[in-house]
């Protein structure tokens, strides 16, 4: 057996320990530990508390030792919504905004998502694995540990299944866990224009077989909205999905209201995503039923959209919440999840805590890898994200600069800001 590792030096530790998932009041208690230490073997924790308590354990005799000199410490953060695999930045698209055009105009004339569509179906997949591992190594950078990632920018059997053999590969090869998701319903591609259902039809008969029987993707996501797909289209998608075993997911209520939150609900999707046109029966539809519901903020932040979803009614009302950068090229450029952090808590009035809570044990619920991540508990794997800050609630107040020194995957170092 490899010898343990006894990490100390944790000024603040938040633990994140006790019930799965949060709710209400629960979401205000990060189980913050002062003076902290954890101790790790084989990449799993065996042990988590004060320093004192820790160190004098048996099993932390003859322990290799890692100092970190007084910083805050979470459990590796968790994303549970990225558009990962893309060929390239839509930073046209982004002025054309700043001129005035909306994000929808801006599709209905073939730009947005389907500008995307058509520049990866020419690209290799090589070259996007190359941006995507980049993208990785700052999702590191910024304590995250695991992500969920979706295809949805293929659109056609032959990219959409290059997309997800692209994210099992860099699974593989590199230290973060990335769980798939199939979003073969993203937009409708222009082969089938003015022909969505038969695209459905293509969806449900062909690709979404081809992709649970290869073992692809564990979960199926629609975009279910203006523009793309409606509730009807939806439903036959995540239930075909959810019949060859795939989780169902779902884009909900983000350019308009549409009634996905109730289709997330009946469908008991892992979580329903965006909300930010949500009304107050959903919020509490939502609120009773354990579907996460996982918000987006980046999105209107970048868009420059101001009506953010209703975080606070959601709390308030018990929802599980969760928050997520949404990473792609169109809506949510940034793989921060301290950034998305400071925008829940300053322009949806969620607390730290509560922002903390939702980007850790939250999401891993909606991953249902809560058994494993999300907290620092004995027996969960040692993923953690340090940050050079005095206290927890500097990690979402500092905005815009990154203040995570080091990211811990399975025990393993995955990154240390230079100089550290
Ligand atoms: O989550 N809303 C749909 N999908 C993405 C946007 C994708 C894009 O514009 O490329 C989202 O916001
Ligand atoms: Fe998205």
């Amino acid at each position: 057996m490899a010898r343990p590792l006894l990490i100390t030096g944790c000024k603040e530790l938040l633990t994140l320990r006790g019930g799965v998932p949060r709710r209400g009041a629960a979401m205000r208690d990060p189980g913050l530990v002062r003076d902290g230490a954890v101790l790790v073997r084989d990449g799993n924790i065996l042990a988590a508390g004060t320093r004192v308590r820790v160190a004098r354990l048996s099993m932390a005799r003859g322990a290799k030792k890692l100092d970190l000199g007084g910083r805050v410490v979470l459990p590796g953060l968790v994303d549970s919504h990225t558009h990962l695999i893309s060929p390239a930045s839509r930073a046209a698209d982004y002025e054309q905004r700043i001129a005035g055009a909306t994000y929808e105009e801006i599709a209905r004339k073939g730009g947005g998502i389907l500008s995307t569509v058509r520049t990866l179906r020419r690209t290799k997949p090589a070259a996007l694995e190359i941006r995507a591992l980049a993208a990785l190594r700052q999702f590191a950078a910024h304590g995250t540990t695991t992500l969920e990632a979706k295809s949805g920018y293929g659109l056609d059997s032959k990219s959409e299944l290059a997309t997800l053999r692209s994210l099992g590969e860099l699974h593989q090869v590199q230290r973060l866990d990335i769980h798939s998701t199939f979003m073969g319903a993203h937009v409708v591609p222009s082969e089938f224009r003015g022909k969505a259902d038969a695209y459905v039809d293509f969806l449900v008969e062909k690709l979404i077989p081809c992709v649970a029987l290869s073992g692809l993707a564990e979960f199926c996501d629609v975009f279910c909205d203006r523009g793309a797909f409606t509730v009807a289209q939806a439903r036959r998608v995540l239930t075909a999905g959810r019949a060859f075993g795939l989780v169902p997911r779902l884009h909900a209520e983000q350019l308009a209201r549409t009634g996905a939150t109730r289709l997330a609900i009946e469908l008991e999707a892992a979580s329903a995503d965006h909300l930010e046109k949500i009304n107050s029966a959903e919020i509490r539809a939502l609120a009773s039923s354990n579907v996460v519901a996982t918000l987006l903020p980046g999105c209107c932040f970048h868009l420059g959209a101001p009506h953010y979803a209703p975080a606070r009614k959601l709390l308030d009302a018990g929802a599980i919440v969760a928050l997520a950068t949404d990473y792609n090229p169109g809506t949510s450029p940034t793989l921060s999840l301290p950034m998305v952090m400071s925008l829940a808590c300053s322009q949806m009035r969620m607390t730290p805590a509560e922002a903390i809570a939702a980007a850790t044990i939250n999401p891993a619920y909606s991953l249902r890898r809560h058994m494993r991540i999300g907290s620092i508990e004995v027996g969960k794997y040692a993923d953690l994200a340090i940050f050079d800050v005095e206290d927890y609630r500097e990690i979402p107040y500092y905005f815009g600069v990154n203040h995570c020194v080091m990211t811990i995957k399975r025990g393993e170092v995955v990154y240390l800001r230079e100089g550290t």
